[in-house]
């Protein structure tokens, strides 16, 4: 499918992440947050109130969390009022970095992920795996970037965004035998280009999928990559 909208991006990414479920009813799904998948979810809804997506099996992994945030302004609730609360999904089935001390021995008991959904952040984060993130790094919590920190101050209102997160590592992610970035906006394409045409650096960590094979990079301005 050639992609010229966010609307056929999001539709895009939500039929992969439905093909995904349908063959594998009980898969493990690492899932992101941000302005980015918020069509997706919306099809995603609308398909499972339809009874056309079935949950009741498929277990549910948040990328990543702000630490020290009211519970309205997590992550989780994002998820859950953006996906969850329209799905048949087992509230058992529904997990986040903030739940334990081990996230990554939780997706590893549970099967590990079969497709992780990803954004990119404008300064090549990838969950809140901010520039300078070791290769060799599994869940932890981490400073936010001023950058991050001003991206996301919409969903602050007058408050200043949270400095400090919890996020699945670069390892987390690249343990997912499939892996679609997801990318909108002109705003976005210089750095989805540094990212998967430039170097692998510790300065754009998105840049460490490249070496995944199950990596597919979808955008709505031109680029994308299937690996
Ligand atoms: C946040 C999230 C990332 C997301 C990024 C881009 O930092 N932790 O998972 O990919 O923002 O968000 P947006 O899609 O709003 O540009």
């Amino acid at each position: 499918m050639h992609i010229e909208t966010y609307d056929q991006l999001s539709e895009q990414v939500a039929t992969l992440v439905a093909q995904q479920i349908a063959t594998e009813p009980d898969c493990c799904l690492g899932l992101p947050t941000g302005q980015t998948p918020i069509g997706t979810y919306k099809l995603l809804s609308t398909w499972s109130r339809e009874g056309r997506l079935n949950w009741s099996k498929v277990r549910c992994f948040a990328l990543d969390d702000y630490l020290d945030v009211p519970p309205a302004l997590s992550f989780h609730t994002f998820l859950s009022e953006h996906l969850y609360q329209h799905t048949n999904i087992d509230a058992g089935n529904i997990f986040h970095p903030g739940m334990t001390d081990n996230y990554d021995a939780l997706i590893e008991g549970q099967g590990g992920l079969a497709m992780t959904v990803l954004g990119i952040g404008g300064n090549g984060h990838i969950a809140f795996n901010e520039p300078g993130t070791q290769f060799l790094s599994w869940t932890h919590c981490t400073w936010l970037d001023d950058s991050t920190r001003k991206a996301n101050q919409a969903s602050f209102g007058a408050s200043r965004p949270p400095q400090k997160a919890v996020t699945m590592g670069v390892k987390t992610i690249l343990s997912s035998r499939r892996i679609v970035l997801m990318a909108s906006g002109e705003k976005k394409k210089a750095i989805v280009e540094a990212a998967f045409r430039g170097p692998v650096s510790r300065q754009v960590p998105a840049s460490y999928l490249q070496e995944h094979e199950g990596l597919e990079v979808l955008t709505d301005f031109g680029f994308s990559l299937t690996r």
